[in-house]
């Protein structure tokens, strides 16, 4: 295994010394990534987040100062990674305004409906089942919640040696549009927006919207419009 495919597998699941030092250095260079994609929410100082593969911590601390009377909950598998996001939200995971958990977010351990937004920061290249994994962010969204994700675009990855097929799946935008639909939403609730971060660097910031409970019962149940005596 090259030293390159080895550091692809550390960030995918840091582990280990190396997966700490792996969060130090993912701190330092995502943090354009991170900025972008919480700039991208559009919410309420109260709202309730979601991020999904946390590492770091980074996008927490962002959230945790913007959110003053929010609650931001976070997921990750890596044990090396829960420790670092929780060493750096120390005091706001003390007061309850963070909660930190280990798990895989192919199946999430939430309710239905219930975040008002779902980050996902440079974790869609690891989603084995892409379009079952979008699923299971909406099931997670209020009617009406967001999904904001940030993606290196694939063009960009490619010149990456790290970023292998045999640990990283890549996305340019229609790639990243067709998984969105997949999963579930609808294409005029879907924005993708190229962003350049220097040193020739694309990323694309994804904002998906849920649609409202209405939509989303006819669009999931393909029978409610003749049970309500309507034809669609
Ligand atoms: C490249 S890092 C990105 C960290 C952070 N979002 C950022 O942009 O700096 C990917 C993170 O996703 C986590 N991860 C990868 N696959 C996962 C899975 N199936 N379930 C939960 N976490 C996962 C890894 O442990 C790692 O912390």
């Amino acid at each position: 295994m090259t030293i390159w495919h080895r550091f692809g597998r550390q960030l995918r699941e840091p582990s280990g010394w190396a997966g700490r030092l792996t969060g130090h250095f993912m701190r330092l260079v995502n943090r354009a990534p991170n900025r972008l994609a919480v700039a991208a929410l559009d919410l309420t100082p109260d709202a309730h987040v979601l991020e999904l593969g946390f590492g770091p911590g980074e996008a927490i601390a962002a959230l945790v100062d913007r959110l003053p009377d929010g609650v931001i909950e976070g997921i990750d598998r890596s044990a090396a990674m829960l420790a670092q996001a929780s060493l750096r939200n120390r005091a706001a995971v003390q007061a309850g305004r963070v909660r930190l958990r280990l798990g895989d977010f192919a199946s999430l351990p939430y309710a239905d409906a219930s975040f008002d937004a779902v980050l996902a920061i440079n974790i869609a290249y690891f989603w084995t089942d892409a379009s079952a994994a979008v699923r299971e962010i909406r099931r997670v969204l209020k009617p009406d919640g967001q999904l904001v994700l940030y993606a290196t675009d694939a063009r960009s990855m490619r010149r990456w040696k790290f970023a292998g097929p045999q640990t990283h799946r890549l996305f340019d935008l229609n790639a990243l549009r067709v998984v969105l639909l997949a999963g579930g939403f609808r294409p005029d609730n879907i924005t993708i927006s190229k962003r350049r971060l220097g040193a020739n660097i694309v990323g694309l910031v994804a904002r998906a919207r849920n649609a409202t409970t209405f939509v989303r019962q006819i669009a999931d149940r393909p029978g409610t419009l003749t049970e309500w005596g309507l034809h669609g």
